[in-house]
């Protein structure tokens, strides 16, 4: 699952074998409009938090738009920075036709690699935004020579995102590192979610995505019990220790 935060990280470490810093989180903590906007020194800071909490799981930290795609050497100093300074596992890169270079240029300087294919956020401008790839025969046979061009250049896994069944089983066959699917069904090796969106914390989730709770509904209520308790002044009595453990 993907995680931002310290808290929202010591929750999911137990349960996940990955917590990816996806840059999701200019979306989905930032308000922004997509991922573009996302800069080095965001992912920098959600990583060093992530990591203080997260204790068994992998962690993985996405590169952002414009920090990987001008040259090979560009991308190796910030994916190195990335890890020096967070201290996470490896990092994930939109693989695109130009990339697998950049992966093979990174890998062999030991950082590790995840690929991610299919629906490739940082490209919603030059794609027209947020749509399924694969629909059309020419289109699902570049997604799966992107796919197996980033196998080959050493990533160690692939994110596959956005598209139908048919052609998640076909890039998961034809690659031999794991697949984890996001809207891309259950024809790959694993999944993963944006946290916030299963958490139901948004009026807006994807189709693919069940909502586990309602935490948006959830937060509303606390806020109007608070905001009743404020105006009533009912307070619980101040204590000698100011911290109490629930
Ligand atoms: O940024 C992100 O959260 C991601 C997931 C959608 C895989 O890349």
């Amino acid at each position: 699952m993907t995680a931002y935060t310290a808290p929202i990280a010591a929750l999911l470490d137990e349960h996940c074998d990955l917590l990816l810093v996806g840059d999701s989180v200019g979306m989905v903590v930032h308000g922004l409009p997509n991922t573009v906007g996302v800069t080095l020194e965001m992912m920098i800071l959600h990583g060093q938090a992530v990591m203080r909490t997260a204790k068994r799981a992998l962690v993985v930290i996405d590169m952002p738009f414009g920090s990987y795609e001008g040259s090979a050497e560009k991308a190796y100093d910030n994916a190195a920075r990335i890890m020096k300074e967070t201290g996470a596992q490896a990092i994930k890169v939109e693989s695109g036709e130009t990339v697998p270079d950049t992966i093979a240029y990174m890998v062999r300087r030991g950082i590790p690699v995840m690929g991610h294919v299919g629906l490739r956020p940082q490209a919603v401008l030059v794609d027209g935004g947020f749509r399924a790839k694969g629909r059309t025969e020419d289109e699902a046979a570049r997604v799966i020579a992107e796919a197996k061009a980033t196998a080959d250049a050493g990533a160690f896994c692939l994110v596959i995102e956005g598209v139908a069944e048919a052609l998640a089983r076909q890039i998961t066959e034809a690659v031999a590192v794991p697949t984890i699917g996001i809207g891309a069904s259950s024809g790959c090796d694993g999944q993963i979610l944006v946290t916030d969106d299963m958490l139901g914390l948004f009026d807006w989730t994807p189709k693919f995505v069940r909502r586990y709770a309602d935490l948006r509904g959830e937060i509303s209520e606390a806020v109007r019990l608070y905001a009743e308790d404020v105006r009533a002044r009912r307070f619980p009595a101040s204590s000698e220790t100011y911290f109490s453990k629930t």
